[in-house]
């Protein structure tokens, strides 16, 4: 094994660059959100907008991948994706989610969870129109998370449907949006001594309750 292997253990930081309090943070997890997104990027952090999306499978067991947020509002956080994927069909079965952004940079972290809806076809469609031509192609060439005998499948498959459909492919049948509806938020700011701020935010009846958890 390497000498990362053996020092990995030593790697540690002092996290000291913000705070946050009751009295700072909005009672709105929604308006909370919007700034520490604003600050992240203001910060020029790298890829701010991306976040990982968890989902349980009919067998119980979670997976992760990296997605990117594409909007959000008081009705949720919504991202694009193919509905046939390893996400689609567990969120298919079953329809709980949780999202998680880190900001290095920063020091923070920001966990969502929720009941996932698909967005609506004129939702899916608006955004669809917005992508680059590459990506309304790549849309349709690429069977997302099927297992596939080569790279040469993708690149065949992205001339015919480029051939096919000149410059302007239709949203595919098969991909669109996704809305995860937050029912508890959590924010995350590293301090120093590890004794980090965390504030979440569940819903009970209709109203945010704010506490603070131990770190
Ligand atoms: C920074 C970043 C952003 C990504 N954004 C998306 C996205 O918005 N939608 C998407 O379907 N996949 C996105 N991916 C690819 C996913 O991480 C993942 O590989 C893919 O969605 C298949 O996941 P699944 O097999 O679990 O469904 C992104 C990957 C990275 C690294």
């Amino acid at each position: 094994m390497s000498t990362t292997s053996s020092r990995i253990a030593e790697l540690r930081k002092s996290y000291e660059r913000a705070e946050l309090s009751e009295e700072a943070s909005n009672a709105d997890p929604l308006q909370q959100f919007d700034r520490w997104l604003t600050e992240a990027i203001s910060a020029e952090v790298p890829e701010p907008n991306a976040m990982t999306l968890a989902t349980v499978g009919s067998d119980l067991r979670p997976s992760t991948r990296v997605i990117l947020i594409k909007g959000y509002d008081e009705r949720g956080i919504v991202w694009y994706t193919n509905y046939e994927s390893r996400k689609g069909q567990e969120l298919a079965g079953n329809p709980y989610a949780a999202l998680q952004f880190h900001w290095v940079e920063l020091e923070r972290v920001v966990r969502i969870e929720g009941r996932v809806e698909k967005t609506s076809a004129a939702e899916s469609d608006a955004y669809f129109a917005t992508r680059p031509l590459d990506s309304r192609i790549g849309a349709w060439a690429s069977p997302q998370s099927q297992v596939i005998p080569s790279r040469t499948v993708l690149v065949t498959n992205a001339a015919r449907y480029g051939a096919q459909f000149m410059l302007n492919p239709p949203r595919p049948p098969h991909w669109g949006g996704y809305r995860l509806v937050p029912d508890q938020w959590q924010f995350w700011q590293g301090r120093k001594s590890r004794l980090h701020d965390r504030l979440r935010y569940t819903l009970r009846n209709g109203e945010w309750v704010r506490e603070r958890l131990a770190p």
